[in-house]
């Protein structure tokens, strides 16, 4: 039964040597638990003998013990993992499954699980030539099924397999099978997806999988496996023009310096002319080392080191690219993100974006519209939601080489990382550089920010004062103000409650609107501060996202973050607005602190404890801590 795992026993560079020359087909399969895809991708292992003799008899044990199909084999098993993996609780999210037949080998990213599926999806098939969409006869196209098929086709995946999986379960009825493959055709066309073979199965009793199925004579098309074997595989990257990420400058001495990386397209060779992007600097080929020697050329797949000719700037996260026709660099784009996280995507909200070996910080300035996987219409959007796809405008602290996602998948997909929580948020694809962004030029100006803070004599800074509403932020900031005017300061104090009159009135107090808010108010901060004022900022901004944002506008020295710490019993307690009662009574939603969150401040400047001290003493306390800061002089 095992004779392929014999053969890797007894001599696996014979196994090896009989598979050199077999193409390869990347695959994912979509669909839930349910629908099948763990019994499929299962009995495609079982049926191309790449199960280990041990694993068969533990899967026959385990299909007694704890399968679903009556003690025959349950090749779900063998994907969810079996018991005594499970039992040693060892990690069984293999993303990526190799198996061969005797024509082809094949790697399957295989996504476990229902929640992070989409995540996933994404990230593990911008490289597969097809992907295997199933479908439960007795269910039909689901929304799930939409959504799939749309990120299959928006990932740039041209080829479909509809596995309509359980035809057992509907009596092998040719009628309920055409009229789901007619039904999907019909979605399919929609969002360009014309390459579509169907395939009626019963991944559990192995009908069309390996051989046609005597209880579906009715089918003229390939059983799964026959499919799997012939459908063309084209290796589009390496007809492209030559691309290589810089993952990493490779320095050992004085006299080596080479530029490692895997190519993401096309081919170089020894003399070819290059081009290093951003810096836009050219220079050729001197050498191609890999770790079996110097080669004359390389192609797309291929991790190779380059060295130069002559000495130019290259550091990790560059691309070094083809002279005659190198990737545009751009700050500004439209681009379409699938969101992946509990938490939504907020307009205005500063992520990381990692493209290649690149990661910069990343706005979404704004939403232009979400997607319908069900309708495909296009809906006005502020935020993504978890699962939501959107189209957005992206706006970048730097220009980035990129090539267009349908281009180039390296240069042009990315992920979105949450700056607080390291964790990935988002996925999406680069559809063009905005224009604009090369229309607007930086002016330069005579007269500056220490011009202007000399003629006042002092040095400019922003105090930025948070905490709950009521904490006392606005009392403290205009003692601060009253006695600083007093000696002759120039100062501005910008007042959430004042603000939200004027400048942000269309504002209220949604997540998106109070990033929004900040968002502003620090942008005008930075304004005064260039006018070379000392700015006072009370505004309750709560989240750390957006005060990091703030600080980050701002030269080392000029910005202090002040936590007005007050407990939120005893903010409570005073209610000098009497905005808690409300709140309490449900009469006012997104409250700080009662429905909204309040995210402490981990390492402020200056931490004051209003329970310890009055409002008076708290300005005084801020001023002398000032002092000796050397912020202001005594
Ligand atoms: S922030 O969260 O966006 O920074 P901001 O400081 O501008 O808030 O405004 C807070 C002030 O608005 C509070 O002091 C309070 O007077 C008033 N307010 C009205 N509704 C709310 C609410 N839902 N949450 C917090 N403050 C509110």
């Amino acid at each position: 039964m095992a004779h392929q795992s014999d053969l890797i026993a007894q001599d696996i560079g014979a196994y090896l040597k009989a598979h050199e020359h077999k193409s390869l087909l990347r695959f994912i399969t979509c669909g839930s638990v349910d629908d099948g895809k763990s019994t499929l991708i299962g009995r495609l292992l079982y049926e191309s003998k790449m199960i280990f003799d041990d694993q068969l008899s533990a899967l026959e044990q385990d299909s007694k013990k704890v399968g679903t199909r009556g003690g025959e084999l349950d090749f779900a098993l063998l994907v969810d993992g079996l018991a005594a993996e499970r039992e040693q609780g060892i990690t069984i999210d293999v993303a990526y499954r190799f198996f061969s037949t005797e024509k082809r080998k094949f790697i399957v990213a295989d996504t476990p699980g229902h929640e992070q599926y989409t995540r996933n999806m994404v990230t593990g098939a911008s490289t597969a030539d097809l992907a295997v969409i199933l479908i439960d006869a007795r269910k039909g196209v689901l929304t799930q099924t939409r959504r799939h098929s749309f990120l299959v086709h928006l990932i740039g995946i041209s080829r479909v397999v509809l596995a309509v999986n359980k035809m057992d379960l509907v009596g092998y009825s040719r009628e309920t099978f055409e009229r789901i493959v007619a039904d999907y055709r019909a979605f399919a066309a929609r969002i360009g997806l014309t390459d579509i073979t169907a395939i009626p199965l019963s991944a559990a009793y192995g009908d069309n999988i390996l051989a046609a199925s005597p209880n579906m004579p009715w089918h003229a098309g390939p059983n799964l496996m026959q499919h799997l074997e012939d459908v063309p595989v084209t290796d589009a990257a390496t007809g492209k023009p030559f691309r290589l990420p810089v993952q990493w400058v490779n320095r050992p001495n004085q006299d080596f310096r080479g530029f490692a990386g895997q190519i993401a397209s096309g081919r170089v060779a020894r003399g070819d002319r290059i081009r290093v992007l951003p810096s836009g600097r050219e220079s050729e080929v001197a050498r191609i080392v890999t770790a079996g020697g110097d080669l004359e050329s390389a192609v797309a797949g291929q991790s190779v080191t380059l060295t130069l000719t002559s000495e130019v700037d290259v550091s990790r996260g560059d691309v070094i690219a083809a002279g005659s026709a190198p990737p545009q660099v751009a700050s500004q784009f439209e681009a379409t993100i699938v969101w992946m996280h509990e938490e939504p995507m907020l307009q205005g909200r500063a992520y990381l974006l990692k493209t290649g070996a690149r990661t910069v910080t990343a706005t979404i300035t704004p939403v232009k519209h979400k997607i319908n996987v069900n309708t495909l219409d296009e809906l006005p959007a502020e935020r993504l939601e978890l699962n939501d796809i959107g189209v957005c405008e992206l706006e970048l602290d730097r220009g980035i080489p990129f090539d267009p996602y349908t281009e180039n998948h390296t240069l042009g997909g990315f992920i979105l990382i949450d700056r607080m929580s390291n964790s990935t948020v988002g996925a999406g694809l680069l559809n063009f550089a905005l224009r604009r962004s090369q229309n607007v030029h930086w002016q330069a100006l005579d007269v500056d920010k220490k011009v202007r803070a000399r003629q006042k004599g002092q040095k400019a800074c922003v105090l930025w004062l948070t905490g709950l509403s009521g904490a006392g932020k606005s009392t403290i900031a205009n003692l601060i103000e009253k006695r600083l005017t007093a000696e002759g300061r120039h100062t501005y104090l910008l007042d959430g409650d004042n603000v939200r009159h004027g400048l942000n009135k269309d504002l209220g107090f949604t997540a998106q609107d109070r990033v929004e808010n900040i968002r502003r108010v620090a942008e005008v901060s930075k304004l005064m501060v260039d006018a070379g004022l000392i700015v006072l900022v009370s505004f309750i901004s709560p989240f750390r996202s957006e005060r990091r944002m703030a600080r980050e506008l701002f030269q080392p020295g000029e910005f202090f973050e002040v936590f007005i710490d007050t407990p939120l019993a005893e903010a409570e307690r005073r209610d000098v607005k009497g905005l808690y009662k409300k709140a309490r009574r449900g009469e006012l939603k997104n409250f700080t602190g009662i429905d909204s969150p309040y995210e402490t401040p981990e390492s402020p400047e200056i931490r004051i404890d209003t329970t310890a001290m009055d409002a008076a003493g708290a300005a005084e306390r801020i001023i002398d801590r000032l002092q000796e800061l050397k912020v202001i002089d005594t």
